[in-house]
Parts: structure tokens; sequence; C-alpha cells
């Protein structure tokens, strides 16, 4: 130990501690003396760091036993060597050399210091001159398990800043999936909003048999892709992950829960035999350390599976990652239940569509029947009729007058047949336009039910598609039967306007007034059929009541031109 009578301190007052410096020392007891260095010694000894007295020369003059034993020497070994002679600490021969070169009586610094061992450890060194700087003392404290606690503590608050970064980006991703309208696009957004956060999003669909993950979307780089592709022998849009009874995929999506696994193992499940102990070397070679695997859960159905790759993923990461899957299952299911909608839309249209068509050729074909052998049969009646009244005796006036009235009685029926087979099928449309049999059909209507009609129509004829204009009519046609039926009303107003190739028509009365609701009325048949039957031609119409002061009806399609079908 450094203090025994062959150590360094040649003298005890080297050390500024225990004995004295007066000379009246050398003149205590031997036993005195030797108590004091015994004291000090245990003191040194104690001390949880290393001492060492250098000096101004550099060399050392002692050490305490930590820092001995730290060397692996014994304390005499130090003794006269210079500072940094074991090259151990290059810090702290600097600070010594620097200390001894200033004038400052005392320093400290921090210093690393490599033991025998050579694990590195970190000590605050406080170093104090003493007999008139000839020799200077360094007394260590060891800092090391407290950098490491800091060090800790640091990683693993970045650790937690980290996750909490990436649980507030898939937040804000998650928002973004729920905006997606078709799987598809979920697919797109999950892939892009992944991998702006440097990781790699790979969404796998159960098949139906249940036995396998199909791929249906990934973000890897096409590299990636290729040496995937070259390992595996498929193209990756063909990739299946197979789900082997009771292989750890198959209880992940039994159980519902998400993990975090290497990624190495999931190419492993994914490979073929003999390729899988490669599966290690390929997720290292390109890149891909670390996966999160979460089921796409929706009503404790699982369909799918989400697997983020990337560096520097933890198990930390899996709560982010599962809230992200639970939102993209939904998102998933909203997309799959929209599309469905959309398509079922789509065919009641059509059928829609298909019905009008129907119900027009059926009219035609009635209006035909009507006038062709309902008109002819009555014309040949009358025709009957007037042989049978010429041949009447004169004496029977009676009879004349019977045949006279029979007469009125079919020319009125002929009348009635013609409006009724005009009604069904207005030939007008087909040979004067639109204009001028919505013109007919108001006086119709206003000799028919009294009510007083107000017409603005344009000079011109419109060219306008067959088809298109007998949509239109047949649109007013439904408001007049409307106005008769429910409006209540004295008058009404029509206007049909060409602004700039947008027809518009305008129907309007003093009735009542429908209400918000009679038309948000999905029962309200009437309006639905004429606003899918505009709609068909990519216009629109709209119904506008007020209460007591009547109705608006207004109808706006852009004209496509005449005869030229639709758009
Ligand atoms: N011009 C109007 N004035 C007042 N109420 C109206 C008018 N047009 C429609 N309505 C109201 O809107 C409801 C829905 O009209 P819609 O044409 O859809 O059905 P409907 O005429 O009752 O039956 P349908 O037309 O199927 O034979 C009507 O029942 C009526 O109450
Ligand atoms: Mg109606």
């Amino acid at each position: 130990m450094a203090l025994d009578q062959k150590g360094s301190p040649r003298d005890s007052d080297d050390l500024g501690v225990g004995a004295s410096r007066d000379s009246t020392a050398r003149e205590q007891p031997v036993e005195a003396l030797q108590q004091a260095r015994d004291q000090l010694q245990a003191v040194l000894d104690a001390i949880p760091g290393i001492v060492s007295w250098i000096g101004a020369d550099l060399r050392y003059l002692g050490c305490n036993r930590r820092l001995a034993e730290a060397l692996n020497l014994s304390p005499e070994a130090l003794v006269g060597r210079e500072v940094g002679f074991l090259g151990t600490s290059p810090e702290l021969a600097a600070f010594v050399r620097e200390f001894f070169a200033s004038p400052a009586r005392e320093a400290s610094r921090g210093i690393a210091s490599r033991e025998a061992q050579g694990a590195l450890r970190h000590y605050l060194v406080v170093a104090r001159k003493y007999q008139q700087d000839r020799v200077a003392v360094f007394v260590g404290i060891d800092l090391t398990e407290r950098k490491r606690a800091e060090e800790a503590l640091r990683h693993s608050l970045e650790e937690t800043a980290r996750g909490q970064r990436l649980l507030l980006a898939l937040s804000q991703a998650a928002q973004a999936v729920q905006r997606a309208r078709s799987p598809d696009e979920v697919h797109r957004v999950i892939g892009d909003e992944v991998a702006r956060l440097g990781y790699h999003a790979t969404l796998f669909t159960l098949t139906d048999d249940r036995a396998h993950l199909a791929l249906s979307h990934h973000t890897f780089e096409p590299a990636i892709v290729r040496a995937a592709e070259k390992v595996a022998g498929i193209a990756v849009q063909d990739f299946r992950l197979p789900l082997a009874p009771a292989g750890f995929l198959q209880r992940l999506l039994a159980e519902g829960e998400t993990i975090f696994r290497p990624t190495g193992e999931i190419l492993a499940a994914a490979l073929p035999g003999p390729l899988r102990s490669l599966a290690d070397r390929l997720a290292d070679r390109l890149d891909l350390q670390q996966s999160i695997l979460a089921p796409l859960t929706v009503g404790g159905q699982t369909y799918g599976l989400l697997v983020v790759t990337g560096i520097g993923l933890t198990e930390a990461d899996v709560p982010a990652v599962t809230a992200f899957a639970n939102q993209t299952a939904v998102a998933l299911e909203n997309a799959r239940l929209y599309a469905q909608v959309r398509a079922g839309e789509e065919q009641l249209r059509s059928l829609a569509s298909y019905l009008q068509t129907a119900r027009e050729e059926e009219r035609s074909h009635i209006a035909r029947e009507i006038h062709d052998e309902l008109g002819q049969a009555l014309t040949a009646l009358k025709m009957d009729l007037s042989w049978l009244a010429q041949r009447l005796p004169t004496d029977q006036s009676h009879l004349a007058e019977k045949t006279g009235v029979m007469s009125d009685l079919i020319d009125s029926i002929v009348q009635t047949v013609r409006r009724v087979a005009t009604e069904l099928r207005p030939g007008l449309l087909d040979h004067v336009g639109l204009t001028a049999a919505i013109e007919w059909q108001i006086q119709e209507f206003a000799e028919r039910t009294g009510i007083a009609c107000d017409l603005y129509l344009g000079e011109e004829e419109l060219a306008l598609d067959a088809d298109l204009a007998t949509a239109i009519f047949r649109i007013f046609q439904e408001t007049l039967t409307n106005v008769a039926r429910h409006a209540g009303a004295t008058k009404v107003g029509v206007e049909l306007q060409d602004r700039s190739g947008e027809l518009v028509l305008i129907v309007w009365d003093n009735g009542r007034g429908l209400t918000e609701s009679q038309v948000r009325d999905p029962r309200s048949l009437g309006l639905l059929g004429m606003r899918e039957r505009i709609r068909a031609w990519g216009g629109d119409i709209t119904f506008q009541g007020v209460q007591e002061r009547g109705t608006t009806v207004t109808l706006r399609v852009r004209r496509p031109s005449a005869r030229g079908g639709r758009q």
C-alpha cells in the first residue's frame, strides 16, 4: 500500500494530511506516526475513487489500492513511473501536465480511462498542489455508473419520444385512411403514410379457404421486390403466405393479437423449406430487421394482416401499430361497404332506366293499338251508322234522332281515344318537338282542370334528342299531375328556356306548397322518378315549396346536340 515505509510518500508531509507539517512531528513517538499513517491509509482505501500523488516531474509518488487494482499493478510498481506510461488515459496525462504547467493550485476535469480489463470508466478528477507546488494529489471520483444510468435514462426518454412520434404519425395516418373511398385507395394511403415514417407496409388478405394470406399491397422498393422474387421464385403479386396449421401466423390470426417479430422469422415462414435458413441473411441484406404484425379485424372477424417492417421498431410500438391496424380494418370495411352500396345504386339506376324505356315502349304500343284498332273500328261503326240512318223510313223521326245522338257519341269517343292515345305517346313530340307538345299538354290540362295557365315558351322549337325530349315531357306531365292532385292551385305557370346550351324548364303553381320533408321522403316515388330520369341525362331537378304560396319545380339539363344521343 502506498503509505508503508517502502511506499511512495517518502514523507507523510507529502500528503498534506495526517501528521502535521511542523518539525515537532519527528519528535512524536513512532507509534503516533504509525497510527496516523494507518488512519490515512484507511481513509484512502475507503474512498470510492482513485487517488494518486504525482511530483512536478510528472512521476508517480504513490496511489491508493483502488487505482493500483484498476491498473492491475502493485502500488509499488507505479512509484517512479511517468504519468501516462500505461497509455490507459491520455486525457489524464494531459490534465496532469497542464495542471503542473499552470499556476493554479486546484483544478478538476472529467476524464475517461481504460481499465486493465479494457473497460472504459469515467472520472471526475480533482487535483490540488502542495509542498510549494512540487507535488499534487489527484482524486478521481468514479462517475461511470452514474453516466451509464444517465445514458440509459436518455435512451429510454428518446425511445418514449420516438414511440409517441410514431403513435401521433400513425393516428394522423389513420385519419387519412378513413377518408379513402375504395379498398384500393385505402391500401395506397396506408402504404404512403407508413412509407413516410420510414417503414414498409405490407397488407395481406385472408383467402376464402383461410389457408393463405394473399399479398394485396406493399411499399417495398423495386430492388427489394426483385430480390424477394428471385429468392422465392415467384412474382410478388402472386405471393401467398401459407398458414400452416398451428403455425404462428395461424395462431396470430386466431387470437387477433399484434406481435413483434424479427423479419427473418416471417420471411422463413413464407419461404419454401430449403430456403428457410436464408431468411435471416436475406432480411439483413434487405435491411428489414424488425416487424410488427397486426391482424385486420372488424367485429371479431379477421380478414387480413398488416405488417409494418423497418429498422428500429420495438416491442413498445406494438400498441401504436395495433391502433392503426384497427382503424385500417374499419376503413377497409367501410370502403368495401361503400363500394357495395355504389354498385347497388348503379344497378338500381340501370334498372330504373330500363323500366322507363320498357314503359315508354309499352305506352307507344298501347297508343298505336288504341289509335289504329279502336280508331278504325269506331270509324267503321260511324260509317255503318250513317248507312243505317240513310235507310231509315222517313216517318221514323225518333229513330233518326237516336242515330244522330249515337253518331255524336261516336265522335266524342273518337276524340277521347285520340286524346288518350296522344297522351300515351304524343306523336307531337316526334313531329313538332318539345315546345309544341308542352303547349298542347298545358291547353289540355287547363281545359280538363279549369286551372288558368301562363306560358312562357320560346318562339323557336328546340333541337333535342328524341329520348331526352320524351324524358322532359314525361317529367312535365308528372309535374302537372301533382299540381292537379295535391296543390289546390288556381294558377300554373310554365317557362322553357335555352340558356346557352342548358335547357331550363320551370313549372310553378300557387297552391299549398310541398314541404321539405315531402321532398326528402323516400316514399315520394313520383319525385324520385323525375330526379332519376333527368339524372340519367346528367341533369338535375329541384322542388321548392312555400307554405300556402305554391311550389316551383326547376329542371336543368345540358342539351346534347340534337339526335346526338346520350352524352
Ligand atoms: N305541386 C304540389 N303542391 C303541393 N304538394 C305537392 C306538389 N307536388 C307534390 N306534392 C307533395 O309531394 C308528395 C310526393 O309527390 P309524388 O309525386 O312523389 O307522390 P304522389 O304524387 O303522392 O304519388 P305518385 O306520383 O307516385 O302517384 C305528394 O304526395 C304531395 O304531398
Ligand atoms: Mg306524383
